[in-house]
């Protein structure tokens, strides 16, 4: 097809004619991004503060991931796992070296992380638990979208039309620590819970209750498996939230912020846990030089720059804008989230209408919950970007 004709293409005609109807999409087709700005077909700018969902960390077309990813691409895309390759293990080392963690499996997507995580716990079980497999999670949490990991997410909406899911996880109820205990038994190998609930509302936990739950795990002699998919890379104000808990968990797994927006997961163990054994497990693509490449780069400018401190700053700097609006609106009802990942919920289910408003006037925000929003911008952004989001978010407040 010509060029010209391409332009005038309404891709969003395409989407109903070729793509399965799974996304709920805002009628905006992005085509190009800098920093925390995107840009639709049409010319029109956003400032984004979803961030690709909480994915961008270093926001769009980073100078640092895209020498890298540019690099690799000439140099070495692709292998198999069958070989070494420089930068999985330029990667897997920084994490390490970063971390509490020994070992580290890459992958390719949250739900693949979160997987593996749990053969790797059940493998635990089968050699020093007399077999137990069972994985305590909970409600409202999210793990991704495969059958086993919607059996993990303690959300019915998710798992409603694909039973029979898989067997071997319990949900119970979040920040409560007798729910787990009650829940535990001879079949239970590990526990699995985000630091914070990111897709079940941006749910902040007592201070306290990873602390309870490591301690029951340890008398227990089970495993604890944080899932850090989207808590990771300093979106929480730390390189990982765990890390402001006072606990280390046993797995962790990540994935979304990892490779600042190159498809990546991965999930690192302690030594004493990582019991796989050669043809345990794999993944094609999992650990590929592009991404990790891409991983080397984001995890390096992070720590270099400290990007996780801008982010609790900036953070405190949002949920102080957010609180300095709720005098003026009644139905802020409360404003809650750690570093950038901020949730602000409303008296009524108002959310999706402030989001629709706000793409007009070129914020892009998540609607988490129908009355609550997301705010996951790149971690990069500063006090400017904030006052402009809030400009935008207060005179729309003022319409609903
Ligand atoms: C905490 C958490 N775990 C797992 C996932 C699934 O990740 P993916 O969509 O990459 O499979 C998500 C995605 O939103 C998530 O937020």
């Amino acid at each position: 097809m010509p060029e010209r004709e391409r332009e005038m293409t309404d891709w969003q005609e395409l989407e109903h004619k070729y793509l399965m109807n799974t996304a709920k999409r805002l009628p905006v087709t992005l085509v190009r991004g800098e920093g925390a700005r995107v840009w639709d077909d049409r010319g029109k700018e956003y400032l984004d503060f979803v961030g690709g969902w909480a994915v961008n960390v270093l926001g769009h077309a980073h100078p640092e991931i895209v020498a890298a990813v540019s690099e690799q691409v000439r140099t070495l895309i692709h292998t198999s796992n069958q070989f070494y390759t420089v930068p999985q293990l330029q990667l897997a080392e920084l994490l390490v070296q970063n971390s509490c963690f020994d070992k580290v499996f890459f992958c390719n997507s949250g739900a693949e992380a979160n997987e593996g995580a749990v053969k790797l716990a059940r493998r635990y079980g089968s050699l020093y638990l007399n077999g137990a497999y069972e994985v305590i999670t909970a409600m409202n949490s999210f793990h991704g979208r495969t059958l086993a990991m919607v059996a993990a997410t303690g959300q019915p909406k998710f798992q409603q039309t694909y039973t029979p899911l898989p067997e071997g996880f319990v949900n119970v109820e979040y920040n409560n620590v007798e729910a787990i205990e009650r829940a535990t038994g001879s079949e239970t190998c590990a526990v699995m819970l985000e630091v914070v609930q990111g897709e079940g509302g941006v749910n902040v936990p007592d201070d306290g209750y990873l602390k309870e739950v490591r301690s029951w795990c340890d008398e227990q002699g089970i495993l604890l498996i944080l899932d850090e998919i989207q808590t990771g890379m300093g979106r929480t104000g730390t390189l990982f939230a765990y890390q402001q808990c006072g606990i280390e968990p046993d797995i962790m797994t990540l994935a979304k912020g990892l490779a600042g927006g190159v498809p990546i997961g991965a999930f690192l163990s302690k030594d004493k846990v990582c019991v796989f054994a050669p043809g345990d497990h794999g993944s094609t693509f999992g650990g590929n030089p592009l991404a990790c490449a891409a991983g080397y780069a984001t995890l390096k400018f992070i720590l270099e720059h400290d990007i996780a401190e801008n982010c609790r700053q900036i953070g405190d700097y949002l949920k102080a804008g957010l609180e300095g609006l709720k005098p003026k609106f009644e139905k802020i009802v409360e404003v809650r989230g750690r570093g950038l990942l901020v949730a602000v919920e409303f008296s009524g289910e108002i959310a999706e209408g402030v989001v629709q408003d706000c793409l007009e006037e070129g914020l892009l925000l998540n609607a988490v919950k129908p009355n609550a929003l997301r705010f996951m911008p790149p971690l990069i952004i500063g006090e400017s970007e904030v006052d402009e989001a809030m400009g935008i978010l207060e005179r729309v407040l003022a319409r609903v």
